[in-house]
Order: C-alpha cells, then sequence, then structure tokens
C-alpha cells in the first residue's frame, strides 16, 4: 500500500509554488459542457479529483487533451445524458454536471454523489434551485433524473452559501430562459473564478452585494482561462513551515485569497510578508492560542481548519475551533492525540491545549484536509511517522512529498 515515510523535527525553509485550485479546476471542467465549443484551461493541477472531472466529461462526449498545466476540452460526439456512475460515486463535484445537461438536453439523469466523508452533504439546495427554474426532479435512491422542455430563469434563496450550490446553479443559469437572481450565494474565489471564465464564454453575470444575477442566453461560445492557484495549497505549506519552526514562501498566489487565513495565523503571532503573488513567513515563534470558527468566505475557510488544529496543537495555551460549515471534520483528532496531541471535541468544536511535542505514529488520511493536517503533525513529531491511504491527500495536493522535500523535510513516498 502506498504510503508516506516523515522523519519529523526538520526545519522547513525555502520556496514553493502553488499548482491551480483544485474547486476552480473542478467547475471549469463542468463548464465545458455549456458550450461545443472547445475550452482552453491554463494552469489545471495534475490531482486525482481533477483526472476525474475530465473523465467524467468525457464520459458525456468531450474529448480531453492535456500537455502540462494547460487542458483543452473539446466536443468529440453528441452530448451524453448520463455520466459514468463511477466518475460521479468517487467525487460530488461531478454532479454539477446535472444542471448544464439539462439546459443542454432537456433531460439527464445522474448518480447520487460520493466525495469526503465529512458529515451530511446533501444536494437538497442544488435540486430546489434547479426545480425553481422549472426542472421536474424524479429522485431515485441512487440517482436523480431531471426533465424540462425549457428552464426559465428564477428568483432563488439559498439556505446557506453552498459553494456546489452556487456554482451549480449559476453554471445552469447561463443557458434559461430569462433572469436568474441568487440570492445568499456562497463568494468563494473560486466561484469568483468561475464567473470570469463564463463571462469569457459569453454569459451574461453580474456580481451584486448579496446576490448573483444571471441573465440566459441560448448559447455560449469557447474560451480560454487560467485557473487561479490554489489558496488551500498555500496555507497548508504555510502552516507546514510554522510547525517546523521555518521560513517558507508560496509563489504564484493571491494573497487577498488568503486573508482570513493570514489574519487567524497573525494573532497566534506568527508574521507574514506578502509580496504581488507570493507570501512568506518569517517568523514563527510557540504560536499563541486563538478562538476560530470556520465560516463561508470571507470568513476562515474549513478546508483549513484541520492543518490549522495541527499547528494549534503545538501552540501554548488553550485554542478553540469551531466548525461550522460541516458536521463531522475531527475525523483525524484521534490520530493526532495518538501522536500526543491533546484535543477534546465536544460537538462541533475541538478544544486544543498546546504541548510541546509530538511523537511519530503510523496513522491513515481520512480525507483531503486532514490528511494534511495528519502529514503537518508528521513534520514536527520526534521520530518516523507512516501515514497511509495518501491517495485520499492526492485528490487535493499534487507532488507534496517532492514539494516538502524541496522545503527540506524527509520525507518518502513509499509504493
Ligand atoms: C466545496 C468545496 C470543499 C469545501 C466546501 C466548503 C469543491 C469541489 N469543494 O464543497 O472543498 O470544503 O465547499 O467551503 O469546491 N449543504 C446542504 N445542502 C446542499 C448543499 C450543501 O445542506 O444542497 C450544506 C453541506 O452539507 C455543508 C454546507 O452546506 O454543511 C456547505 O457545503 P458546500 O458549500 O455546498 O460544499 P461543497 O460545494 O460540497
Amino acid at each position: 500500500m502506498e504510503h508516506l515515510l516523515i522523519e519529523g523535527g526538520r526545519r522547513l525553509q525555502g520556496k514553493v509554488s502553488i499548482d491551480g485550485a483544485k474547486n476552480a479546476a473542478l467547475p471549469a471542467c463542468v463548464a465545458s459542457l455549456l458550450t461545443d465549443d472547445p475550452l482552453v484551461l491554463h494552469r489545471i493541477p495534475d490531482l486525482r479529483d481533477v483526472a476525474t472531472a475530465l473523465l467524467t466529461v468525457s464520459s458525456l462526449g468531450k474529448h480531453v487533451t492535456r500537455q502540462g498545466w494547460t487542458v483543452k476540452i473539446a466536443r468529440q460526439g453528441p452530448l451524453g445524458e448520463v455520466p459514468d456512475s463511477r466518475y460521479v460515486e468517487q467525487m460530488r463535484a461531478s454532479f454539477l454536471v446535472l444542471g448544464p445537461l439539462l439546459a443542454r438536453l432537456g433531460h439527464a439523469v445522474v448518480p447520487l454523489p460520493g466525495g469526503c466523508t465529512i458529515g451530511r452533504r446533501p444536494v437538497d439546495f442544488h435540486l430546489q434551485g434547479l426545480q425553481a427554474m422549472g426542472a421536474r426532479v424524479e429522485e431515485g435512491t441512487d440517482a436523480v433524473a431531471l426533465r424540462a422542455e425549457r428552464l426559465r430563469g428564477a428568483e432563488i434563496e439559498l439556505p446557506y452559501p453552498s459553494v456546489g450550490a452556487t456554482e451549480h446553479l449559476i453554471m445552469t443559469a447561463t443557458l434559461a430562459q430569462g433572469e436568474t437572481v441568487i440570492r445568499n450565494p456562497a463568494k468563494e474565489p473560486e466561484i469568483t473564478d468561475l464567473i470570469s471564465l463564463l463571462l469569457k464564454m459569453g454569459a451574461q453575470i453580474r456580481v451584486e452585494q448579496d446576490a448573483i444575477r444571471v441573465h440566459g442566453t441560448d448559447r455560449l461560445h469557447g474560451a480560454e482561462h487560467t485557473i487561479i492557484p490554489d489558496r488551500l495549497e498555500a496555507g497548508t505549506y504555510l502552516l507546514a513551515g510554522a510547525m517546523t519552526g521555518g521560513e517558507v514562501t508560496v509563489h504564484g498566489v493571491v494573497p487577498a485569497h488568503l486573508r482570513s487565513f493570514l489574519d487567524v495565523l497573525r494573532e497566534t503571532h506568527l508574521e507574514f510578508s506578502a509580496g504581488e503573488d507570493s507570501i512568506t513567513l518569517i517568523s514563527a515563534p510557540r504560536p499563541e492560542p486563538v478562538h476560530v470558527v470556520t465560516a463561508p468566505h470571507p470568513g476562515y475557510p474549513t478546508d483549513l481548519q484541520p492543518p490549522l488544529v495541527a499547528f494549534l496543537s503545538l501552540c501554548r495555551g488553550e485554542s478553540r475551533v469551531e466548525e461550522r460549515v460541516f458536521e463531522r471534520r475531527f475525523d483525524y483528532v484521534p490520530a493526532l492525540n495518538r501522536m500526543g496531541a491533546e484535543i477534546e471535541v465536544a460537538g462541533s468544536t475541538a478544544v486544543i491545549r498546546g504541548v510541546s511535542d509530538l511523537d511519530a505514529a503510523v496513522v491513515a488520511a481520512p480525507d483531503i484536509r486532514a490528511g494534511a493536517a495528519l502529514v503537518l503533525a508528521g513534520l514536527a513529531a520526534r521520530g518516523q511517522t507512516t501515514v497511509y491511504q495518501i491517495e485520499k491527500i492526492e485528490r487535493g495536493y499534487s507532488g507534496m512529498d517532492e514539494k516538502l522535500r524541496s522545503l527540506g523535510a524527509q520525507v518518502e513516498r513509499v509504493a
């Protein structure tokens, strides 16, 4: 079984380049279904989840070619109405194909999605939104079938600013008749990136204070677009530097996308300097405790919650981290505690009593970000940590072992 062997205790130092954002690349691949023209997407990360998204659109009649970080998605044959269920089951983001297929074909059948096991992750907001636009939903036990001769614009108020539902409804609305207003939308940088791609494809979208207005058109055309850098990958490497008392620069980032993350870390007394497209961690004293609540953008991102908790396990006093986005996102805590951390989880709050050292252990990655948290703990721990189930980590981080080695870590990926 593939695993990582990490000899902890090395101080990380140096520069690391950040890839394109997984969570922006996935909807961009799906957006290819909105047109018959080719989409050329730059800075597409080489990740398992992206490969799954590309296989999903290939299973729907697209021809995909990749050259380095550039992916071209062109028409191969007629648009299919049922994606290969294997890909949708593997990854929740594949569910986003439902609305675009419905808008193009008038009907679509998509299996219910899989993805990380981080609590209940329903798709009710997606379906309610599509229904408001005139779709008739037949929800089975393991697939959703939708029908609509012509989707029409609608007023949709999201009960919660869901990232996936916002993306799904914006994409679908670009080809509906008339205007759709999505109130209480998510505002993550990945959504702004999707909107800029759709605008290049000819969509009419206006972002307002607390609403997104989409004026449907009959047809979208091809476009060329560069995906934003991955703020979650950048945050993870900055924390890896912080946990090892190091000095790490992340390159090719948009510092503004990491504002709430940096604000929290500055509260712990870490110091950073931000350039135009880089952030350097310049000093990492033993951190002071903080109280953090995860929230939709511009709040502290839930995906950087597990790496933050790993970091806080080595802080001075008692920190509290409240997880308000997902129900179950502390699966990695028992493993961290086996490494010597003192973390207690009650409901959606983790209370972290800082310890001065962590010890190596044999652990398994529960999901992408929880896996990253365990790798960070291994980098700071005394002795050799083994991390199994690294395929989960590799859904969201490409070449993590190489990147960490380039910063001076002793990490080996064993096949
Ligand atoms: C996306 C990101 C994921 C990130 C999450 C929150 C991608 C591919 N994934 O996931 O990395 O952790 O945003 O920033 O971009 N909900 C419902 N009903 C719905 C939809 C969502 O109740 O129909 C709830 C979820 O259970 C969850 C919350 O809303 O508690 C947020 O989920 P959402 O923002 O939709 O996350 P994803 O789009 O799945």
